[in-house]
């Protein structure tokens, strides 16, 4: 017994020691020129492959996917964030990407293998040492599915010209700052689920701008979005859609909303007053909400009741105690008036 444990032992010391000299001394070799040894890149992705089948939800909780809007909203998302690496249909892969280990795959190739439910995981989670990044707003898990829902479309045989037309720059008329063709694409060109620009005033552009910058405000698709422009540029952006005068359809505003919206609380102002139409309450750094997109509505209060925007306390409190009606009567009444230019605007 004693001799086996000595044994036992020695052998651990030994593979310590055999460590020790692959961290302290170098001995394991990280060039990336010969790729991995035999069989461990089979290791890697086999791992790669069970952890995943092991942490994705469930099949049956993966929302619908095949609306247009949420295939073009993913599409202009991925364009930037994830094109460089895994290309779109119709384009190669640049030399320098194909020599990274692992080599990141043709995105038709990437979405071969996996269902909905996995592809959420994997571009949700991302892949630890392996280049592949996670989302960059840990609290918006839902906001990966336009994402998914665009993968879907890959994987049923999306054509190089659906493509093209998915991810077709917005309008930007001359004169307008860098950029503005990129964020008119999503905001200008896509129906629903984005919202609005035009009705916003400079001070909220800019303050939201920065936050997203920053990270304070969590949205993947804005994070990287803001990320591609410097402050100065932002600036012009913000301008830019400032002095857009919003136009645009009111349909018949449904009553429940109204009661509620012009209805305070106790600590709590009417919503209206902070927001319009007709804001007493209002400074430049409030969002108008008239005519904004109804979607993008219900998803911020939900967030807001959640505690997941974060930004103002007096707008959690309006949010905590509203529930799924009232958050949809709520939404459709602002979405039905006629869009007008901040929240003092009658
Ligand atoms: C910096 C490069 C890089 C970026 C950017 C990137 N990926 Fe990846 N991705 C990788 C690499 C490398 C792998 C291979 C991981 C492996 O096989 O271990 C991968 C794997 C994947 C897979 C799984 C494919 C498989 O190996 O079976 C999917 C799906 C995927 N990426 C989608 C995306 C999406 C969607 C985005 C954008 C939100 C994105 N990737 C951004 C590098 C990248
Ligand atoms: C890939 C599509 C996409 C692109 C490109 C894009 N946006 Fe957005 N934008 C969105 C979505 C989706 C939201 C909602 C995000 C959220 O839930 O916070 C949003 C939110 C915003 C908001 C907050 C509006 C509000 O009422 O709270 C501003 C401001 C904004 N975007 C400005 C821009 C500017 C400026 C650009 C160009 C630099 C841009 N966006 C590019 C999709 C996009
Ligand atoms: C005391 C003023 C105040 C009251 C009352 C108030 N809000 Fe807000 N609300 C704000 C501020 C400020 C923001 C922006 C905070 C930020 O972006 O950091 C905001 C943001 C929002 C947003 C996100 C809009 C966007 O474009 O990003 C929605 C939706 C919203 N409020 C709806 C409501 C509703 C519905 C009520 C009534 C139940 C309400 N608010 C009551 C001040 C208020």
């Amino acid at each position: 017994m004693r001799k086996v444990l000595l044994t036992l032992a020695a052998l651990a010391g030994l593979g310590l020691a055999g460590g020790a000299a692959v961290v302290f001394l170098g001995l394991y070799n990280v060039s990336a020129q010969s790729g991995h040894l035999p069989g461990v890149a089979w290791v890697l992705h086999t791992t790669f492959r069970n952890a995943v089948e092991l942490r994705a939800m469930p099949p049956d909780e993966v929302p619908d996917l095949f609306s247009p809007d949420l295939v073009a909203l993913g599409a202009r998302h991925y364009a930037t964030a994830c094109a460089p690496c895994h290309s779109v249909p119709g384009e190669a892969r640049t030399a320098t990407i194909r020599s990274m280990v692992p080599e990141p795959p043709r995105i038709e190739e990437a979405v071969a293998e996996w269902q909905p439910n996995e592809l959420h995981w994997i571009v949700y989670n991302g892949v630890k040492m392996s280049g592949m990044p996670a989302w960059p707003a840990v609290t918006r898990e839902e906001e990966v599915w336009p994402v998914v829902a665009y993968l879907a479309a890959i994987k049923e045989g999306l054509t190089v010209e659906e493509q093209q037309a998915l991810t077709a720059p917005g309008e930007a008329p001359e004169g307008s700052p860098p950029g503005a063709a990129y964020c008119s694409g999503c905001h200008a060109l896509i129906d629903s689920g984005v919202p609005r620009l035009d009705i916003h005033e400079a001070p909220f552009l800019l303050h939201t701008l920065s936050e997203y910058r920053d990270g304070i405000r969590q949205s993947g698709i804005m994070q990287q979005a803001a990320s591609r422009f410097s402050p100065a540029q932002l600036e012009e952006l913000a301008a830019f859609y400032a002095a857009m005068e919003p136009t645009g359809p009111a349909s018949a505003p449904p009553e429940a909303g109204a009661q509620l919206a012009a209805r305070g609380t106790g600590d709590v102002p009417a919503c209206t007053a902070c927001h319009g139409p007709g804001a007493s309450e209002a400074r430049g750094d409030f969002p108008a909400l008239a005519g904004q997109d109804e979607a993008f509505l219900v998803t911020q209060l939900r967030l807001w009741r959640s505690g997941e925007r974060g930004g103002s306390e007096l707008m959690t409190q309006a949010a905590e105690d509203l529930d799924d009606a009232e958050i949809e009567a709520l939404a459709a009444w602002y979405a039905a008036l006629p869009p007008a230019k901040g929240p003092e605007a009658e």
